[in-house]
């Protein structure tokens, strides 16, 4: 906010670092689903939260995405149960997208 930037000067907008900033989210370091609660969900900034970019070359398959994951989860978790099998908690690494060291593994069971 009110700083000055050079004509020509090239900027990165890190989501990673948005998504975590003190000045847009309470609690930044928590994991807090409920802040996108359909009642919450409006009184998040536009560019606070930019998962799929934002502008004239935002994702295009952004909603196919949310659909597609939510229809996803929903049908696995009707009939699966899924239990963090791994030795210590999960750390992000940068490759191109964000993932979890290592993988993710799970102890799958029938509910
Ligand atoms: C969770 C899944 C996804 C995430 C997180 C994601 C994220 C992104 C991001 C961050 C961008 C760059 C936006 C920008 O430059 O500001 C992008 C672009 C794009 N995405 Fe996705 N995306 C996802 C799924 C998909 C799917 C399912 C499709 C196609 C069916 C898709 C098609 C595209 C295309 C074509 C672009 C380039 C748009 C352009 O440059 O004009 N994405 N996506």
């Amino acid at each position: 906010r009110g700083m000055a930037v050079p004509a020509g000067a090239s900027l990165l907008v890190m989501p990673w670092l948005v998504h975590r900033h003190e000045t847009l989210w309470e609690q930044p370091g928590h994991f807090r689903p409920e802040r996108f609660l359909p009642d919450r969900r409006e009184r998040i900034d536009r560019f606070a939260f930019l998962p799929f970019g934002a502008g004239p070359r935002v994702c295009i398959g952004a909603s196919f995405a949310m659909q597609e994951g939510v229809i996803a989860l929903a049908a696995l978790l009707r009939h699966l149960r899924f239990d963090f099998a791994g030795v210590r908690a999960p750390r992000p690494v940068q490759k191109i997208t964000v993932q979890p060291e290592g993988g993710l593994p799970m102890r799958v069971s029938r509910r």
